[in-house]
This record gives structure tokens, C-alpha cells and sequence, in this order.
């Protein structure tokens, strides 16, 4: 059982990100299905994506990502208090996937439960994590996003099997102090929301199928609606898109991150790319380009960085961050 107080503001510690060995390229999916590395690289902007091998599962993903961000965190197991999973690729409904990996982690007795908001997920778990610790229902959370939807892909439909990808990106959050204040919203307020009106343009319909999606229609509602949601999450962290040292939005498709970040009014600020070389890992992309792009040494910390997750529901979900 765990009790703590709440405090008035929360930010993240540190993050780690975790990626299958092999690496599927363009040219090897266009031996199976009518396609060629020309046309993936054009119309979605992917090289090449990771793939889990048939023994990994996504609870070994998570817990490998988890345990990255842990270490970088400087905390132990024994601090963290809630875990959290986003993914809509579980293994089974039930056990849940956090719980398990809290375990693998040695994390003993967190609250730990999994969350479905597709390729919003992150972004929705990094909220409700930031909510725990403020509230005091939690003073250090493990937030992961992860993925195995090569599980979920049907390999002879071109349309799909060339988009997404395994892997898993997680952060560690916790209290921020009046010092941390003084550097940026920490976690800023989150700009969310859905519209089931839509669940039909990206689905899978039950155990037995795979996902379908309706592209141009996802295609244009991203490029159309959610810049206005990009920006709100801006103004309510106080922090101007001029100020922006980085935008990660989810990686869906390399014109679509383009088409919002023109959008923006931010011309400074370093763009995510993460999908030339990963794919679409839904609710593992913006954890995993931004764990990458901070190994890179591409974002000071202290640094104010936009995340925009969209996908099935429809759900989104937007906030600022500072760079830990
Ligand atoms: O992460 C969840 C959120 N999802 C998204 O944000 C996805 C948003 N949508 C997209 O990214 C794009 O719509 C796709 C990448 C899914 C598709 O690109 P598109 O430019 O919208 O292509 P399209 O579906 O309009 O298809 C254009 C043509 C079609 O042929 P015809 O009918 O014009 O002869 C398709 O059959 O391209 C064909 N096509 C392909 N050709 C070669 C579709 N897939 C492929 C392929 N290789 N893999």
C-alpha cells in the first residue's frame, strides 16, 4: 500500500527508450506485398521500422524501456509508487501489463494499471501521472508507452504493414519544487480530447482481426485539427511557440509532423522525426524520439519541448514538458 502527499507541480525525472534488434527495411516488406521503398518513403516518410522477434513480448519492451528511464532517474525501484502502461497491443485483457512489469522491475506494491488511448496514450498517461503526484495519490510514477502491433498487422495489406512498428519509450515523473518551477511548466497543463464519432476511420474489430484504417480521412483531420490543440496546450504552460526547443508530436507520418509544424508559428524549434527509422510505435513514438533526441544530445535540459498524441477513439492529447 502507498500514501503520500501531493504537491503543488510535477516534471519528469528522466526517460528511456527501447527498440527491437531487427530492422525491417522498405525493400524487404516490398518482397511480400505490391510496394516499393520509393512510394513508403514519399507518402509516409519510413526507411526502415523495428520489429519484435516472436519471443518478445511487450511486456519485455516495457520493462526494458521502464528500466532505462529508472536508472536515468537516479531513483530505486522502492521509490516509485505508481505504474502506469499505455498501449492498445496487450497480450491478453487480463493480467494487466503494468503490474507485470513493476514486478520484473522489482517495483513492490505500486497502483499500476494499463491505459488505452491508442497513439495518445503517452501523452494521456503522462497526464494522469502528473495529476497522481500532484493530488498525492503518488509521489514518483513510471509512465511507458509501448507497443507490439506487428502482432496486430496484417503482412499481405499494404496499406498497414508498411506503417507500424514495435518498441517502447517510458518516463519517470515526480514532485517538482519551486526551483524546478523557475525553469519551465515541468508538466504543463494537458489539452485533451476525442470524438467516438470517428472510431471507424482506425480499428481492429475483434481478437481475430487486424487494424484498418481509413488514411486520408486520419490524414486530414490531423492536418486540419490539431494544430488549434497544439497551441492551446502552449498557451495554458505559458510558454510561447516561439519559445519552443522542440516539437514531438506522435509519429504517424513524416507529412503529417511536417504539415502541423508549419502550423505551429515555431520555425526554432527542433522537429521529431523518430518515424524515418522507427515507424509508427502509437503510443511508444513520442517517448521513444524523445529519448533518443535527449541521448543525441539535441535538447538542453531545462528546455521547453510540445508533444501532440493523436490516433484512434479519435482521441489527442497535448502538453508542454521541460526537458529533465
Ligand atoms: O497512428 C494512427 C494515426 N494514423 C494516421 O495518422 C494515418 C494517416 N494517414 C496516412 O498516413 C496516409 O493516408 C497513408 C500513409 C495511410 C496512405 O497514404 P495516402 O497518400 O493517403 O495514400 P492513399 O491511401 O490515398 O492511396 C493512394 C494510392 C492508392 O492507389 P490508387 O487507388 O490511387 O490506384 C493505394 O492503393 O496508393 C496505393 N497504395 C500503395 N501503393 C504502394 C496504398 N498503399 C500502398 C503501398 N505501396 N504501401
Amino acid at each position: 500500500m502507498r500514501v503520500t502527499d501531493g504537491t503543488a507541480g510535477a516534471r519528469i525525472l528522466a526517460f528511456g527508450g527501447y527498440q527491437p534488434a531487427r530492422v525491417v527495411t522498405n525493400d524487404e516488406i516490398a518482397q511480400q506485398v505490391e510496394t516499393s521503398d520509393e512510394w513508403i518513403r514519399s507518402r509516409v516518410g519510413i526507411a526502415s521500422r523495428r520489429i519484435a522477434g516472436p519471443d518478445e513480448s511487450l511486456a519485455d519492451m516495457a520493462a526494458a524501456a521502464g528500466g532505462k528511464a529508472l536508472a536515468a532517474s537516479g531513483l530505486s525501484p522502492a521509490d516509485i509508487d505508481l505504474v502506469i502502461v499505455a498501449t492498445c497491443t496487450p497480450e491478453a485483457p487480463i493480467p494487466n501489463t503494468a503490474a507485470t512489469v513493476a514486478t520484473r522491475l522489482g517495483i513492490v506494491a505500486p497502483g499500476a494499471y494499463d491505459l488505452n488511448a491508442a497513439c495518445a496514450g503517452f501523452c494521456y498517461a503522462l497526464a494522469t501521472a502528473s495529476d497522481a503526484v500532484r493530488a498525492g495519490t503518488a509521489r514518483y510514477a513510471l509512465v511507458i508507452g509501448a507497443e507490439k502491433l506487428s502482432q496486430w498487422i496484417d503482412w499481405t495489406d499494404r496499406s498497414t504493414c508498411i506503417i507500424f512498428a514495435d518498441g517502447a519509450g517510458a518516463a519517470v515523473v515526480g514532485p517538482a519544487d519551486d526551483a524546478d518551477a523557475s525553469t519551465g511548466p515541468g508538466i504543463g497543463p494537458v489539452v485533451w480530447g476525442s470524438d467516438g464519432g470517428m472510431a471507424d476511420k482506425i480499428f481492429i474489430k475483434d481478437r481475430r482481426s487486424f487494424i484498418v484504417q481509413e488514411g486520408q480521412a486520419v490524414f486530414r483531420w490531423a492536418t486540419t485539427a490539431l494544430h488549434p490543440i497544439a497551441l492551446k496546450a502552449c498557451e495554458r504552460a505559458g510558454v510561447a511557440p516561439a519559445e519552443l526547443a522542440a516539437f514531438v508530436p506522435h509519429q504517424a507520418n513524416l507529412r503529417i509532423i511536417e504539415a502541423i509544424a508549419r502550423k505551429l508559428g515555431a520555425p526554432q524549434a527542433l522537429v521529431a522525426t523518430d518515424i524515418i527509422h522507427s515507424g509508427n510505435t502509437s503510443s511508444a513514438s513520442i517517448p521513444l524520439a524523445l529519448s533518443a533526441m535527449i541521448e543525441r544530445g539535441e535538447l538542453a535540459s531545462g528546455s521547453p519541448v510540445l508533444l501532440l498524441g493523436f490516433g484512434a477513439g479519435i482521441s489527442y492529447a497535448a502538453q508542454v514538458i521541460t526537458v529533465p
